[in-house]
């Protein structure tokens, strides 16, 4: 944004792209894979974490180079000053779209667990990304099951009044229409999950 409010561009402020001598190719290839983003989407309480987590141990064991961005943590830090208003989300989503973008052009498999509840932001990240790069999870576990979880209890809180906008609760949550998997995370235990999620990757011949 520009002092008055209004969006700017490169060309606005005079910017040029330089072009590397070390490619996002070179970097892949020194590390002996495919970069890619595997994106998490889901409410709070699906289980996102714990799957990203669960897959980048795996993913590491492996051998792949990795990075995990997870929204409590990326909250603490690059974008802590941001909320949970749908101004901010975006935001949120839209920075680490770029986030992971940058970690592929050096040759790194992304994992991302963030609610991202709108589909538009979602797409505007896949959009970001080469063909085949982007991998969208949904772990799709029920509302009644999340809350029932409450991992940190804020579900309760939302119920009380005492959080607002609380996705799923006043908040929305657009379900994605056609991700490259559904986890029900539900009924599916985690080593389960990470099994489909590995068969899947290498599937697509990306480990
Ligand atoms: S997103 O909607 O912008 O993608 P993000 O994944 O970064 O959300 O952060 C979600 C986490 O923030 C939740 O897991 C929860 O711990 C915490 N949180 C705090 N307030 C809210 C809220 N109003 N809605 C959803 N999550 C919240």
């Amino acid at each position: 944004m520009s002092g008055n409010g209004k969006a700017t561009t490169a060309k606005d402020n005079n910017l040029t792209w330089h072009d590397h001598k070390v490619t996002k190719e070179v970097r892949a290839a020194q590390k002996k894979q495919k970069p890619c983003v595997i994106w998490f989407t889901g409410l709070s309480g699906s289980g996102k974490s714990t799957l990203a987590n669960a897959l980048e141990a795996k993913l590491v064991e492996m051998g792949h180079h990795t990075y995990l961005l997870d929204g409590d943590n990326v909250r603490h830090g690059l974008n802590k000053d941001l909320g949970f208003s749908d101004t901010d989300r975006i935001e949120n989503i839209r920075r680490i779209g770029e986030a992971a973008k940058l970690f592929v052009d050096a040759g790194i498999i992304v994992i991302t667990a963030f609610i991202s509840p709108f589909k538009s932001d979602r797409q505007m990240a896949r959009n970001l990304l080469g063909q085949g790069e982007f991998i969208e999870v949904h772990v799709d576990a029920p509302l009644a099951v999340c809350e029932r979880r409450d991992p940190k209890g804020l579900y309760a809180k939302a119920r009380a009044g005492q959080i607002r906008q609380f996705t799923g609760i006043d908040s929305p949550y657009e379900q994605p229409e056609s991700p490259e998997l559904r986890l029900n995370t539900g009924e599916l235990d985690v080593a389960s999950c990470t099994a489909l999620l590995a068969s899947e990757l290498s599937k697509r011949g990306l480990i």
